[in-house]
């Protein structure tokens, strides 16, 4: 008789920051882990953390996710070492902001590609083996700066809407085949050194947003296993999100625009 196989969590963007959060979160729950991060970012040693701590089987796989060639090499050693796949968290992203026209080249680039390409090649490509499972989950970071046109943050909101109407679109296409597909729309996770300035650089009304990370990862994973389709983690965001909603759009465009002018 073959021995039961537990089935691996996918996380991109785990070696700091919210998909460590995700990561350790997992294995908590008693998750297999296959992390994916840039070369000499910690990985082996969180790895065997993970693995000591939890119990759980860690795997990782250190490239850097800005080649195109990425998400088809990490399928390919999922198939390789015949690794079951049931959920896949697209969680690599970065957050550039600035004035358009200010922008250098390698930051528009690693927003188009670390936030849309990458999300979308992983998920397209790890569809198939998903489907294989009773159960599974697909998770990707959007923002809730994605719910708006962010003036100062224009490319990043606009690569985090795509994320949000890709992820709706394709809840509804897999629905029948028992994957689960969720969006979170988080507002500021005091994750890395860049965020925890500009937080600080906040006023009061949007410092109240602001969240820890292993707080935001356990409630979006909890929000995830129940099947929430757009997850916004901290109540202050979604009473944001439902005052914003009765906003006229260009004084809510404006207002944003006074926000983020100093602090991208
Ligand atoms: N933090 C927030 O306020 C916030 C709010 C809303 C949404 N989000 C979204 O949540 C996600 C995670 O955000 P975060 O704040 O945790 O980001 P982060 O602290 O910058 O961490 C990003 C992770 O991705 C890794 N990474 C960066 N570039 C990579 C590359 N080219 N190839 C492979 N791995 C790479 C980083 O490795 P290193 O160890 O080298 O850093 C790190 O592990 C992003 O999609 C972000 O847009 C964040």
């Amino acid at each position: 008789m073959n021995p039961v196989r537990s089935p691996y969590a996918i996380v991109t963007g785990a070696s700091s920051g919210l998909g460590k959060a995700f990561a350790e979160e997992l294995a908590r729950r008693g998750h297999n882990l296959l992390l994916v991060s840039l070369p000499g970012t910690g990985l082996p040693v969180l790895s065997d953390e993970l693995h000591s701590r939890y119990n759980v089987e860690v795997k990782f796989i250190e490239t850097d996710l800005m080649r195109a060639e990425a998400p088809g090499e990490i399928r390919k050693y999922v198939a390789d070492q015949n690794l079951e796949v049931d959920l896949l968290i697209n969680n690599v992203g970065i957050g550039h902001g600035g004035a358009i026209g200010d922008y250098s080249e390698a930051a528009v680039e690693e927003s188009v590609f670390l936030n849309m390409r990458c999300t979308t090649l992983m998920t397209n490509l790890f569809t198939e083996e998903l489907k294989k499972r009773d159960r599974a989950y697909i998770l990707n970071m959007g923002s809730f700066g994605g719910l708006l046109p962010m003036p100062y943050k224009s490319i990043y909101s606009a690569t985090k809407s795509y994320i949000y109407h890709f992820s709706l679109a394709i809840r509804e296409e897999l629905r029948s085949d028992g994957i689960s597909v969720s969006v979170a729309m988080p507002g500021p996770v005091l994750t890395n050194a860049h965020v925890r300035e500009r937080s600080s650089r906040l006023g009061f009304i949007s410092r109240s947003n602001v969240i820890e990370a292993d707080k935001a990862a356990a409630y979006m994973i909890r929000m995830m296993f129940r099947g929430k389709g757009v997850i916004l983690p901290r109540w202050t965001i979604r009473a944001s999100y439902a005052v914003g909603c009765f906003l006229p759009y260009k004084l809510l465009l404006v207002m944003l625009g006074r926000i983020f002018r100093g602090v991208h």
